[in-house]
């Protein structure tokens, strides 16, 4: 396991549409491993894989309830919405107040390609949300509200 390089704004694997993830394999899980120390040491709720330089569908989410791994992710459901700051480890010490749904209900693979369904609620809505967009190269300012 190891601490890897986070890209930051300006990095074109930002901006890039993911592939699907195929393999459920020891590469997968090495990656996955990496992401977790990667994301904690950085004290993020959230990392996708496109920020550390791998355009797969995959990321993962921790707001203080447990890790939660997603390969290729789909949001399914989604109910109600919230606006907050919201913040990204591509783009350190900023912050931009977006709205986002309530609730979402998301449908996404584990680390070994078992289905399952998560749904979150508040700050673990906005998580899902986020890292959801980076696999398709979209970042938070892309939808931060006008004037913030
Ligand atoms: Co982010």
């Amino acid at each position: 396991m190891a601490i890897r390089n986070v890209v930051t704004l300006g990095d074109d694997c930002l901006r890039k549409v993911c592939r699907t993830q195929m393999q459920f394999d020891e590469r997968l899980w090495t990656v996955l491993d990496d992401m977790k120390d990667t994301m904690y040491h950085a004290e993020g709720v959230g990392l996708a894989a496109p920020q550390v330089g791998i355009l797969r569908r995959y990321c993962i989410i921790d707001v203080g309830d447990g890790l939660i791994e997603l390969i290729n992710p789909v949001i399914v459901e989604t109910k109600g919405t919230q606006t907050d700051n919201e913040g990204c480890l591509s783009l350190p010490g900023k912050f931009s107040e977006v709205t986002r749904p309530m609730t979402v209900t998301v449908r996404a693979q584990d680390r070994f390609g078992k289905n399952f369904t998560v749904t979150g609620e508040g700050l673990k809505a906005r998580a899902l949300c986020h890292e959801i967009d980076h696999l398709d190269g979209i970042l938070y300012i892309d939808k931060a509200n006008k004037g913030k």
